[in-house]
Parts: structure tokens; C-alpha cells; sequence
């Protein structure tokens, strides 16, 4: 028997503790919708209280959005996704099985496939006379297919009231710029912060949440004055990463390579725009810092002029480099001049600009954009963290993204031991820490139950704990134990 993989590990680990699991399993799941249950949810909810902490709250200059998921069909249309948000599609002339061509190619023939049109693809598949995977069957010439999910808004089901499931959150932003940059009282450079559903109808959504159909995206438009360079004492610009360029991979030198400074790709212009530049370092700094995913494990790769999206000038991607699977997209980071805000100006017939007190002149800025997608990272996360150590499995997951902070046991639900510990439990969690109680089982199958979810800190309250007033703290990734006053308790949590 084939012997399981580091990400099939994880996925059984999902469903076997209900961190997140397909969507209608009871019937048979449409492919590419998940849901998240409780220790799943607390996890995400603590990547998405990281992200907002350190991307809105704690700055001055990102203000908050809630946007609609449908929008006009107009938006669409001025935003270029009605004919430009398209895959490359081939269908099996015989099962009518559907592929994504790239994909397909990429898989079948191994090759580099970013950036490749319709027609390579379709020649590629022709010469190499790939065939459906799944009969066998001939494939059809590849054609583009548009990823965006329909809907009908009203009561008439025809395409004279179709709307559109938001493929991305970014358009909300956009469409509401000029309402927002009216009232939040920020003068440029100032950005919008969103967090929220985006749908894509992905021709084969594969690779668990890596590529679903529902998902949600953290993103920011980044709106920029001209004359304004980022402030770049506050970020370490200076950071090394693990960088492919753009020409690197067009010299066909993709194996070579090496750590670059962003500081230093920004100063030989390789980066073109100073806060892309630094939009990359506060992007890097946060998933390594922040969620504490692991470095070596991580590069920025910069797009090659053929597989930019439409509105993009330049754009680099954090990679993580999956068991298995290679580098693929993490984050993407992207300069999407002013193509967007001039895109819905023509289209609205209104003035997008803002008046500049300063210059005394109309702006309509550009744009940087960091879009996070949440379940990918909440994957990739559990995917950094996870760890076999003999039978033991555990999810050495960072304290800011654990799903609980600790756990409370009493050594037996007995003796007093059990009142103790919840009067623990309960100080805990009016200290603000995410806290549960547990006294069923072994202490040593509660300790395997909790390291198996990322729990980093159990609490043993035992016999001398009534004598003493202390406790044993047992900590995830050493194992360790120690003894601790329970008055020394919350400090020692960081509460
Ligand atoms: P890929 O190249 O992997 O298809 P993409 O280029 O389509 O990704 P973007 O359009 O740049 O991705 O989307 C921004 C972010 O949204 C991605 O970096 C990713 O984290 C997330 N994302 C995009 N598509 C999906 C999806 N189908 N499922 C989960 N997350 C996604
Ligand atoms: N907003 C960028 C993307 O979703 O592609």
C-alpha cells in the first residue's frame, strides 16, 4: 500500500478532529466548498484577528470595508473580469471529463507552465497526444472559460438580470474609493482593508483548500500619493528572501535561486515601484513573524510578463514550497497602476479623483494590492506546523494562530481535584485567554488530543495543587514540565 503524504496526513487530520471538512457529505460535495468546525474556526478567526491587528489596527493609515459579494454586472464589466477572468479549458470528447489545460500540462508533461496561452497549450497537448484521465478519451481544442459563478438576481432567470458572485473583494473597494476617501478623513497614500468570500468557478478544484470554489480573501488596495515614498524606517526593507525574477526565469535559470534583499531588488529596479517593494517586505514580515511560518520554506517570485492579470504592471507572489506539490502562490502582490479606478471612471461616467489639499491638484491614484487568501494560508499554516514525532502527531502551530491558548485537566474528575481546576479554568478565561477544560481519558491521551490540534500549554492541576496552589505546565513542542504558582499563571500565558 502507498504509503500516505505529508498533506494527505493533514487533510485526514482535519477531518479526523473536524478542523474542516468537504461541504454536503452527507450527498455527494460539489468539489471546492468546505466547511470549517470548531477548533478549524478558532484557528481561521485567529488568522483573520492577526491579519486585521497588523494590517489595520495597528497602523494609521488602512481604513475597513464590508463589502457586498454582489455587485452590479457592471462592476464587471468595467473591471475586465467579464472578458479577461478566464482558465484555459479542455474537455474530453468522449466522458466529457473537464481539465484545466494548464494544469494538465503541467502534470501530465511536467513543465513551467506560467504564463502559457491557449494555443502552446493546446499545442502541447496535441503533440504530446495527451489524453482524459479519467477514460482515456480524446480531448477537445483548448478553449477559455470564464471562472466567474453566475447568478440571477430577481425573478426572471435570464441573462437580462444575470449577476455575479464577487471573484475577487478588491472591486468593492474600488467601486466604493471615492464614497470612502470622502468620509474617513485620510489623505494619500491611504488604503482599504477588506475581508471576505470570493467565489471562483475553478474548472478542477483540487488540492483540498489550496483551490476551492468558495473562499476568502484578505486584501488591501493601497491607494498612493506621487509624490509620497513609503515609510520605510518602520519596515525592514533590508529583509532577505529567497527571490526569482521575472528575467531569471525567462533565462530559463529558475534552479539558481538565491536570497536577495528587497532593498536591494528595489535599488537595480528589478522592483519598479518603491511601495510594491515594501507592500512585498510587510506581506513577508507578517506570514514570518506574525504567523511564523517558516522562512527557508518561503520565496517571492516575480511574474513573467505573460502571466500578469490584466490589471497588473508588475506583480510578485510569496511561494511556499509545498510536500509534494513545489512552490506555489501563497500571496499575490500586485501594481495595479490606476487601471482599475480609471477603468470604472470611463464606465461611471463620474470622477473618481480626489483633491489634493497639498499640490492643489485632482489625483486618481494608483494602486499596490496584497491579497492574502485565508484558506489557502489557514492550509499552508497547518501544513508548516505539522510534525510526526514516533506516534505522536502534533501541530506546532504559533501561540498568535493556536487554536485555544491552553488547556486545564484535573489529574482525576475526583477529590476536589475537578473543583480546583475549573476554578483555574474559569480565572483563565476571565483573563481573556481561549481556554478549555478536559477530564476525560489518560492525562496522556488529553496531552496527545491537544498537541494534535496546537494546543501549545496543558495545565495538570494534581494532589499538591491543593496543598501548594501550583500546577504542572506541560508545553506542546519541547514536552517539558514545570512546576508554577497558580497566582504566576496568567503572566506566564502572556495574559
Ligand atoms: P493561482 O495561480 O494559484 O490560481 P491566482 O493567481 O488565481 O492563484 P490570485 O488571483 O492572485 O490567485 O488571488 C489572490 C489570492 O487569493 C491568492 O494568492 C490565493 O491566496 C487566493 N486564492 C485565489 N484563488 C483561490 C482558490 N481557488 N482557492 C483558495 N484561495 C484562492
Ligand atoms: N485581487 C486579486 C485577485 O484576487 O486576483
Amino acid at each position: 500500500m502507498q504509503s500516505l503524504t505529508k498533506i494527505d496526513k493533514v487533510v485526514n487530520l482535519c477531518s479526523r478532529r473536524g478542523l474542516v471538512f468537504p461541504n454536503s457529505e452527507l450527498y455527494s460535495p460539489l468539489g471546492g466548498f468546505f466547511d470549517y468546525a470548531h477548533y478549524g474556526l478558532a484557528i481561521k478567526k485567529r488568522i483573520v484577528q492577526s491579519w486585521w491587528n497588523y494590517f489595520v489596527k495597528q497602523r494609521e493609515d488602512i481604513v475597513g470595508l464590508d463589502g457586498s459579494i454582489i455587485s452590479s454586472p457592471r462592476v464587471w464589466q468595467a473591471s475586465g473580469h467579464l472578458e479577461n477572468f478566464t482558465d484555459p479549458l479542455v474537455e474530453c470528447k468522449k466522458c466529457k471529463s473537464r481539465y484545466r489545460a494548464d494544469q494538465l500540462v503541467r502534470d501530465e508533461l511536467k513543465l513551467e507552465v506560467e504564463g502559457l496561452d491557449e494555443k502552446t497549450l493546446a499545442k502541447l497537448i496535441g503533440e504530446h497526444k495527451l489524453k482524459c484521465e479519467k477514460c482515456k478519451g480524446e480531448l477537445a481544442e483548448a478553449k477559455t472559460f470564464n471562472l466567474m459563478l453566475k447568478t440571477h438576481v430577481g425573478v426572471v432567470e435570464d441573462d437580462s438580470n444575470a449577476a455575479f458572485l464577487r471573484p475577487e473583494t478588491a472591486q468593492t473597494i474600488f467601486a466604493d474609493f471615492k464614497t470612502i476617501a470622502s468620509f474617513a478623513r485620510k489623505k494619500l497614500p491611504f488604503g482599504i482593508a477588506q475581508i471576505g468570500k470570493a467565489f471562483r468557478n475553478e474548472i478542477s478544484p483540487r488540492n483540498f483548500l489550496f483551490r476551492a470554489r468558495e473562499f476568502e480573501q484578505m486584501e488591501i488596495e493601497f491607494f498612493l500619493h506621487p509624490g509620497k515614498t513609503p515609510p520605510f524606517e518602520k519596515i525592514k526593507l533590508n529583509l532577505k528572501a529567497k527571490a526569482l525574477t521575472a528575467e531569471e526565469q525567462g533565462n530559463g535559470k529558475s534552479g539558481s535561486m538565491v536570497e536577495k534583499s528587497v532593498e536591494g531588488l528595489l535599488k537595480d529596479n528589478v522592483i519598479a515601484n518603491d511601495w510594491l517593494a515594501y507592500w512585498i517586505a510587510e506581506a513577508w514580515f507578517w506570514l514570518t513573524e506574525e504567523i511564523g511560518l517558516d522562512k527557508e520554506k518561503l520565496r517571492i517570485r516575480q511574474h513573467v510578463a505573460t502571466e500578469l492579470s490584466h490589471y497588473s504592471k508588475e506583480t510578485w507572489d510569496v511561494e511556499y514550497d509545498y510536500p509534494e506539490w513545489g512552490w506555489k502562490e501563497l500571496v499575490g502582490i500586485a501594481d495595479r497602476g490606476n487601471f482599475d479606478l480609471q477603468q470604472h471612471q470611463t464606465h461611471s461616467k463620474k470622477d473618481l479623483s480626489v483633491f489634493d489639499e497639498e499640490t492643489k491638484q485632482k489625483i486618481l491614484p494608483k494602486v499596490i494590492e496584497p491579497s492574502f487568501g485565508l484558506d489557502r494560508l489557514f492550509f499552508t499554516a497547518l501544513i508548516d506546523a505539522f510534525e510526526e514525532e514516533g506516534e505522536k502527531t502534533l501541530l506546532k502551530l504559533g501561540k498568535s494562530i493556536a487554536p485555544l491558548d491552553c488547556a486545564v485537566f484535573p489529574l482525576m474528575g475526583k477529590d476536589n481535584l475537578d473543583v480546583k481546576a475549573r476554578e483555574v479554568f474559569e480565572m483563565l478565561k476571565r483573563r481573556g485567554l481561549e481556554c478549555e477544560y478536559d477530564e476525560s481519558g489518560s492525562i496522556g491521551k488529553r496531552y496527545a488530543r491537544h498537541d494534535e490540534i496546537g494546543t501549545p500549554v496543558c495545565i495538570t492541576i494534581d494532589y499538591d495543587s491543593l496543598e501548594k496552589n501550583d500546577c504542572t505546565i506541560r508545553h506542546r513542542d519541547s514536552g517539558k514540565q514545570e512546576r508554577v504558582a497558580i497566582t504566576q499563571l496568567p503572566e506566564k500565558l502572556g495574559a
